[in-house]
């Protein structure tokens, strides 16, 4: 089904061409192409993965991918996937927002690398930044080869304008870029912050539901692919891909977004977290955060996950005997947290939309001491709500590792763990 530019479904086989009759019909690669164009496959997974787990899509295209010049390195230092600079601390570490950018930075320039584990030569785990950028990419495109790129904005709209046509994001919207896609980002806001998370490993996917059923969490008609758009323009461009965990630049002499018609399953998407469907105890207790899952990519061992990405939305709390913001808790997984929007109810301050924390594999953590004393006092006979706040986490299966410029940042709050200072002893046994 097409809607206002885009199609609806997760992962379905698309088919979209921006011109009649551009899309062959019976077969993947006639000996010519309706209107001069080439035949190009993407693959996104090994050729003989299952069919379920299998995706790949043909693009019709004015030049070939091949096209363009030799690859020399790109300096942007801040953009990295260096995990192993520094021992990891088990502290438990809170950033204030990414500040934005002192001198002009498009959304390549704007990255800052935050922390990440695994790599992209084992194709597990996830390199976690941020970006800071104030203008449009101009004649500048890029692609990811080490990552399916899961783009969380924070302040202001992006609109990607990829291979496979043009998604517009604004703030609570997600964007996912399949490794290897070429892109070129605009912000219509002006300045504009976001969360970027770099997926190694399998590809992202929709969680299946279990008891809960059919429907929940988020429903695969509410994810957008866009139709096919393509710019037929020469010019002295540059084509940035991220290898290996550098950044490399090529001379282009055309726009690379020059895919006319495509079909297949391998494509970019939006999602727009206030349609996810929050479910939750109408008892009592807190069920474990998975049910708030959005999307997981799926590691080796049955249920548990390379990355998952988790949001904690607007929601009703109305458990009885219980204390209603998350618990004390440490697990084995690892979370890097952000905020969108709002404010988030297990912190009564520190954590602010664009913000960040982490809290690694048996780091214990949890509410701080104010938020603490108000929900034990809570009057827990009517139900409470939570409006108007978006809050975010990448858990991953593997310690993430923060990077030496996120630990030195003057924007890291260095006494974050202050805020559990005031848990006093409350201890008293019967005399
Ligand atoms: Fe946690």
């Amino acid at each position: 089904m097409q809607s206002n530019g885009y199609m609806t479904g997760f992962g379905n086989e698309f088919a979209s061409e921006a011109l009649a009759d551009t899309l062959p019909v019976g077969r993947n690669s006639p000996q010519r192409v309706a209107h001069g164009l080439y035949a190009e496959q993407l693959s996104g997974t090994a050729f003989t993965a299952p069919r379920g787990h299998n995706f790949r899509s043909w693009l019709y295209r004015i030049r070939p991918a091949a096209v363009h010049g030799a690859f020399t390195p790109f300096a942007q230092p801040r953009f990295h996937n260096d995990f192993d600079e520094t021992p990891v601390t088990p502290e438990q570490l809170r950033w204030s927002p990414l500040p934005l950018p002192q001198a002009p930075a498009d959304f390549v320039e704007g990255m800052f690398t935050m922390a990440g584990n695994g790599s992209p030569a084992a194709q597990v785990g996830v390199g976690i930044h941020l970006y800071a950028a104030d203008r449009d990419m101009r004649g500048r495109y890029f692609y990811d080869a080490d990552a399916e790129l899961l783009i969380v904005p924070q302040q202001g709209r992006l609109r990607i304008a990829t291979e496979l046509g043009v998604l517009e994001v604004e703030p609570q919207q997600i964007a996912v870029i399949p490794r290897g896609v070429r892109f070129r980002v605009e912000l219509p806001d002006g300045p504009s912050r976001g969360y970027v998370c770099e997926n190694f490993g399998a590809l992202l996917r929709l969680p299946d539901l279990g008891p809960i059923g059919a429907n929940g969490l988020a429903n695969p008609r509410d994810f957008e692919t866009p139709c096919a758009a393509y710019e037929d323009i020469e010019g002295d461009f540059e084509l940035i891909a991220k290898f290996q965990g550098r950044l490399w630049r090529a001379d282009i002499g055309h726009s690379p977004l020059d895919v006319v018609g495509w079909h297949g399953n391998y494509a970019p998407y939006r999602y727009d977290l206030r349609r996810f469907n929050t479910i939750g105890s109408i008892s009592y207790d807190h069920p474990d955060p998975s049910i708030f899952l959005v999307l997981t990519s799926p590691s080796d061992t049955p249920g548990v996950g390379n990355m998952d990405f988790v949001i904690f939305p607007p929601r009703w709390l109305v458990a009885q005997d219980t204390f209603r913001p998350p618990w004390f808790h440490r697990n084995i997984a690892s979370e890097f947290m952000g905020l969108i929007h709002g404010a988030y109810d297990a912190k009564a301050e520190g954590f602010v939309p664009g913000g960040a924390s982490l809290h690694n594999c048996m780091t214990g953590h949890g509410p701080d001491a104010a938020t603490f004393e108000k929900a034990s006092s809570a009057d827990l006979s009517k139900p409470d709500v939570i409006v108007d706040s978006m809050a975010f986490m990448f858990e991953t299966r593997a310690v993430i590792r923060p990077v030496r410029q996120a630990l030195e940042a003057a924007h890291r709050q260095r006494d974050y763990t202050g805020c559990w200072a005031g848990l006093e002893k409350r201890f008293s046994p019967p005399r």
